[in-house]
């Protein structure tokens, strides 16, 4: 019997052990979801920026005639899941969307530039900031298709 009790305690440690480090597991994954203000936030910083964009003189010439609030639509979605958050981005993959049209570096880095004026007029702390820059990056590779 006293065996038996062990045995279970041993399990009950074992599952909530489990469980614990499940939970800490997701709350590091959405940290940088929920520093951006979750999907709301997320929303909020993409209206800003494609209203910059269709503004910017460097930027304007290629997002006129985006549909407006399918690009809001479809960023929110990529940085919620780029950020942890419980989203999956089921638009055209990136290559695919970007392939015709003429997109050097310069390009690249004056999006970026304008990403980060609305991340600062919004409020994102300069950290959250950084960490979604850096996971923004790596897509360069699909996007820029001219040197
Ligand atoms: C990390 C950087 C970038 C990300 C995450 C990104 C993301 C996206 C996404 C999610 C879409 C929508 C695709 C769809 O319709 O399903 C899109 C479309 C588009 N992107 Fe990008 N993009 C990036 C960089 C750029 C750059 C550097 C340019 C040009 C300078 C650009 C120009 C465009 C244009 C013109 C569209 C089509 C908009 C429309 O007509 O609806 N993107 N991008």
């Amino acid at each position: 019997m006293i065996r038996i009790t062990r045995i279970t305690h041993a399990l009950a440690a074992l599952a909530a052990t489990l469980l614990l480090s499940t939970a800490q597991a997701q709350d590091a994954d959405d940290s940088l979801y929920r520093a951006w203000g979750e999907k709301a936030g997320i929303q909020a910083v993409m209206q800003d920026f494609v209203t910059r964009l269709q503004a910017d003189a460097r930027m304007a010439p290629f997002f006129k005639n985006a549909n407006r609030e399918h690009l809001v639509t479809q960023l929110t979605e990529q940085l919620c899941q780029q950020a942890g958050g419980p989203c999956t981005y089921k638009g055209v993959p990136m290559k695919e969307a970007h392939e015709s049209m003429d997109i050097g570096r310069r390009d690249f880095n004056a999006l970026v530039e304008v990403l980060q004026q609305s991340m600062q007029a919004k409020g994102i702390p300069f950290a959250a900031q950084n960490a979604m820059l850096a996971r923004l990056a790596p897509m360069h590779r699909d996007i820029i298709n001219r040197p």
